[in-house]
């Protein structure tokens, strides 16, 4: 069997992770986040892609990309973009495979403009307040959407 493709997407800010408010998004940094998500892909038979930038258009392009590849998933922190970008929710609602959006932080504990995803209503599903933690949640479900398909 072919090995799946998952493609994970990290928006503006998070490469500053282990740097950034670490109170609210914890000291380990994105490479750290990446690297043990790596080790659990493995005897998932699944294979990682990792993309962050911190520019929405870039983010667009690579979900274009991601459009005519045969991907099996997608784990997007859509960081601040979530709060903000139709663009980004249109983008996303072009693709047919699932989409877990994460975040590290509970959002809906912080400031009122946060509680808003523009995503949530278009991703198979959203998980929040997990710390890096979420990452690996979000690989496991599509590991077993995958399985059960
Ligand atoms: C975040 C939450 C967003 O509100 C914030 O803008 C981020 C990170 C999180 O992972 O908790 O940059 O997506």
């Amino acid at each position: 069997m072919a090995t799946k493709k998952i493609q994970v997407i990290n928006g503006p800010n998070l490469n500053m992770l282990g740097k950034r408010e670490p109170e609210i998004y914890g000291s380990l940094t994105l490479d750290q986040i990446n690297t043990d998500l790596e080790q659990q892909a493995i005897p998932l038979g699944l294979e990682l892609d990792f993309f962050q930038s911190n520019h929405e258009g870039a983010i667009l392009d690579k979900i274009h990309e991601i459009f005519n590849e045969n991907i099996a998933g997608i784990i997007i922190n859509p960081a601040a973009l979530t709060h903000t970008s139709v663009a980004l929710r249109d983008a996303l609602a072009l693709l047919s495979c699932p989409v877990v959006e994460i975040h590290l932080s509970n959002i809906y504990k912080r400031e009122d403009f946060r509680h808003k995803s523009m995503l949530a209503d278009i991703v198979t599903g959203q998980i929040s307040g997990f710390g890096h933690y979420g990452y690996k949640m979000a690989l496991n479900a599509i590991a077993n959407m995958i399985n059960e398909s």
